[in-house]
């Protein structure tokens, strides 16, 4: 009981966001001078404030960039070599995949720059800088002004300051809100849209442990792939062309081949997308019984509907291979977060919080004028969304879920110009969906997105308020005897979105007529159409009550607690967090250390397994323990380990940076003990789980003999003595200037100044210490 009561104490003092001494906090890169210098300094932090951030020199941050708008990545070399996550990069493997040319299950190396492959659509932001709009925003806004005027007010001049600062569309420019709507930023990027696959290990490597292991730890991913950004040749960003030249990047990051101890200091830089650490118990509730709840459900039923098909067909295994993918990821999240809520009594811990909130509302008049009813006001709110919000999930998650609903969805602009008579319109509306149409089709086979119609249209039928669904799908419905596998011959059987031709054929000729008179198009528009005008509104008023009530809730726990430093919610905007190389106990009686070997890949080889498979090499590797300059002292070969380091989706391909600014792996996931990690930070338990840099170099140079790749980067090795030795006895059979290792540090330098490798030999307390650097 002590314990329960106890750890209960525990719960409740850490379910709001502000940093304590946990390593909490994804903090804006701009106020960590300000914030958080000090304490990183501590921690082992050498770099200065202006080398992490800076607008006006060259700092860490140019090395980064959010990867194609949902991860991130780091620049590794002065010719614009990024790295990233395999997970990240592999909608665009897989885009490049043919049963004849498998870069999935081969692994995909460009020994030159011209093999390097162009991707349509992917592009990287470059941050230029970021800027506190906050007094612009809010100027003449009081707390007598209306939430409506507020928002129109707040929506205009963050349109017009992001317009301005975009220097007529030269830059991307964009304002988020921060703390529930308290703060505003300013963001200015660069974006270059000519973004080329490097390289890619086989999954084998790049997904080892698949599904299976996702979201666990121990891990033993090699979870990373490589592009290459292009400018054109005057350095502006340019659509893809043969005469764009490698991007140089303001900074790129040196490597770092020393060993990881625990308590190593550590820093994330990156792009986390969403955290809800405000969230109160109210909106927690709907997550877990409704978006979770559903998310299982209809997701459990796609996945295997899909993986039937691709068990069976190499193509279809190869187009939905991403797909599969990226809804088995938040699938298992929610599982697990679900799980995590119940145990960590995540909600209760929220509970808490709110209780001392409305006590310090209600203990003084004019705060209880303000704040009194901030949490009634979200209550009674959440109240009317839960009724409606099915809805809304269900849209996403099992009408637009279905790949032929969304291409139908896609139509509706197309539609409305044609409706209007807008000629202007519907050519836009034309060179729009031609994109969207290739990309549907090349990933498509019919009879596997028709089953899952069938099963997305029963639930939706089963599973929403009947006066909630529109009148044409009901009619459907009984027409078809409530038999879905009958509805979906019909639809699909009769619709000219069903195949490509026919769908170019309705581009050349598109007529309004036809699209009312198509069944996959008149099912979409009816559902949009009853979303649109049933439901949306519904959900309107109560969300406009929650955008001031979750503002003031914010605004007041600040006030509330003057002494500590919060920072804010994750928005997909640049973030830098830090804490260490850290261990942890996942239940009582046992310890994770915090990295794994190639000994557990091997360990874990199940050849029967597709997701534990161990290429040939790799084993041939393991078994002469040809590990070169990557091992670590031990002459272990490290593959993954963990920081507690606050991240979330998005960071993922975020560079792990040490106290010296270089590169110590990449993250890429985060640990199933702490699902609630998106709504709570547990210090205890909130890891991040990163593959180590050493590894890669091993598979890109030991295994896929890329060293191409190699030579562009800068490895440095320091303090590391096994390390060290790996390296020299490397050094020695493979470069004349090995005998050098034996000369002094003067001579070392001065000979090898000229030259294209340079090496420091240095000696410190007895033991030699190399520093390998490869130099351009
Ligand atoms: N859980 C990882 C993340 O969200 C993605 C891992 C992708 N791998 C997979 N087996 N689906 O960043």
């Amino acid at each position: 009981m002590l314990k329960k009561i106890l750890s209960f104490l525990l719960l409740v003092s850490l379910s709001v966001p502000f940093a304590a001494k946990a390593d909490e906090g994804m903090w804006l890169p701009m106020l960590v001078k300000r914030l958080n210098y000090t304490d990183m300094q501590k921690k082992g932090l050498q770099l200065t404030a202006e080398e992490i951030y800076s607008v006006n020199n060259s700092s860490l941050k140019d090395a980064i960039v959010q990867f194609g708008g949902f991860c991130t990545g780091e620049f590794i070399s002065p010719e614009g070599l990024l790295i990233t996550n395999h997970h990240c990069g592999y909608g665009s493997i897989q885009s490049h995949s043919t049963t004849e040319h498998d870069y999935l299950t081969d692994g995909f190396w460009a020994t030159s720059k011209d093999q390097e492959l162009p991707n349509e659509g992917l592009f990287v932001d470059i941050l230029v800088r970021m800027d506190d709009v906050t007094s612009k925003v809010l100027e003449g806004i009081t707390p007598a002004t209306t939430q409506e005027e507020r928002a129109q007010l707040v929506a205009q001049r963050t349109k017009a300051i992001a317009q301005e600062a975009s220097e007529n569309n030269q830059y991307v420019t964009y304002v988020r809100d921060f703390y529930n709507g308290n703060e505003f930023y300013l963001f200015v990027y660069n974006r270059y849209t000519d973004v080329r696959l490097v390289g890619a290990p086989p999954q084998s490597v790049g997904k080892y442990g698949g599904d299976t292991d996702n979201w666990m730890w121990p891990r033993h991913t090699g979870d990373f792939s490589m592009f290459r950004v292009y400018m054109a040749p005057d350095g502006k960003p340019a659509p893809y062309s043969k005469t764009n030249v490698p991007y140089k990047p303001k900074h790129f990051l040196p490597i770092s081949l020393s060993d990881k101890e625990q308590g190593d200091f550590a820093m994330v830089f990156g792009f986390p997308g969403r955290t809800k650490r405000f969230m109160t118990s109210h909106g927690l509730k709907l997550e877990v019984n409704q978006l979770n709840k559903s998310r299982i459900k209809l997701r459990d039923q796609k996945l295997n509907l899909w993986k039937e098909d691709m068990d069976k067909d190499a193509a279809t295994r190869i187009k939905y291979a991403s797909k599969y993918a990226s809804t088995s990821n938040y699938y298992k999240y929610s599982i697990g977060q679900n799980a995590g809520i119940k145990r960590m009594h995540t909600i209760e811990g929220k509970i808490a919080d709110e209780d001392k909130f409305q006590a310090w509302a209600n203990a003084d008049a004019q705060r209880k004028a303000t704040y009194g009813n901030v949490l009634g006001d979200i209550a009674s709110a959440y109240a009317t969304i839960e009724k409606y919000n099915l809805g809304s999930i269900y849209l996403n998650e099992a009408v637009l879920g279905t790949e032929a609903m969304m291409l139908g969805y896609r139509f509706i602009p197309l539609y409305n110009s044609l409706k209007a008579g807008n000629a202007a319109a519907t050519q836009k509306a034309i060179e729009d969906l031609r994109p969207r149409v290739e990309s549907h089709f090349k990933d498509y086979n019919l009879p596997t997105d028709k089953k899952v119609f069938a099963a997305m249209m029963k639930a939706y039928s089963e599973d929403i308020a009947k006066d909630q669904q529109p009148e044409a799908f009901k009619s459907l419905v009984s027409k078809y005897k409530g038999n879905f596998s009958k509805l979906a011959d019909y639809v699909y059987g009769n619709s000219f979105l069903m195949s490509e031709q026919k769908v170019n054929d309705f581009l050349k000729n598109p007529s309004q007529k036809k699209l009312e008179a198509d069944p996959a198009f008149q099912l979409i528009n009816a559902i949009m159409m009853n979303y649109v005008t049933n439901i949306a509104p519904k959900m309107a008023e109560s969300n406009a009550i929650l955008d001031k009530a979750n503002r003031l809730y914010v605004a007041g726990l600040r006030l509330m607690n003057p002494d500590k430093v919060y920072y804010p919610d994750a928005n997909s905007t640049l973030r830098l967090s830090y804490g260490t190389v850290k261990d942890y106990s996942p239940q009582d009686g046992v310890m994770y250390n915090y990295y794994t070997t190639l000994d557990g890949v091997m360990a874990k080889e199940d050849p029967t397994n597709e997701e534990f498979v161990v290429p040939a090499k790799l084993k041939q590797l393991y078994q002469a323990k040809d590990y070169g300059r990557y091992a670590n002292s031990k002459g272990e070969l490290v593959v993954n380990f963990i920081t507690d380091n606050d991240i979330t989706g998005g960071n993922s391909g975020s560079p792990v940076i040490n106290g010296k600014g270089e590169l110590m792996g990449l993250a890429f996931d985060g640990n199933w003990e702490a699902m609630t990690g998106d709504l709570v930070y547990d210090p205890d338990y909130k890891r991040c789980i990163n593959v180590d840099i050493r590894y890669v170099l091993f598979i890109i140079d030991k295994y896929a003999g890329a060293t191409n790749l190699i030579q562009e980067m800068t490895l440095v090795n320091d303090g590391n003595p096994g390390a060290a030795d790996a390296a020299t006895a490397e050094v020695k059979t493979k470069t004349p200037q090995a005998e050098l290792l034996n000369a002094t540090m003067e001579e070392a330098n001065e000979k090898l100044r000229a030259g294209k490798t340079e090496f420091k030999i240095e000696k410190k307390k007895g033991d030699a210490k190399v520093k390998l650097q490869v130099k351009d």
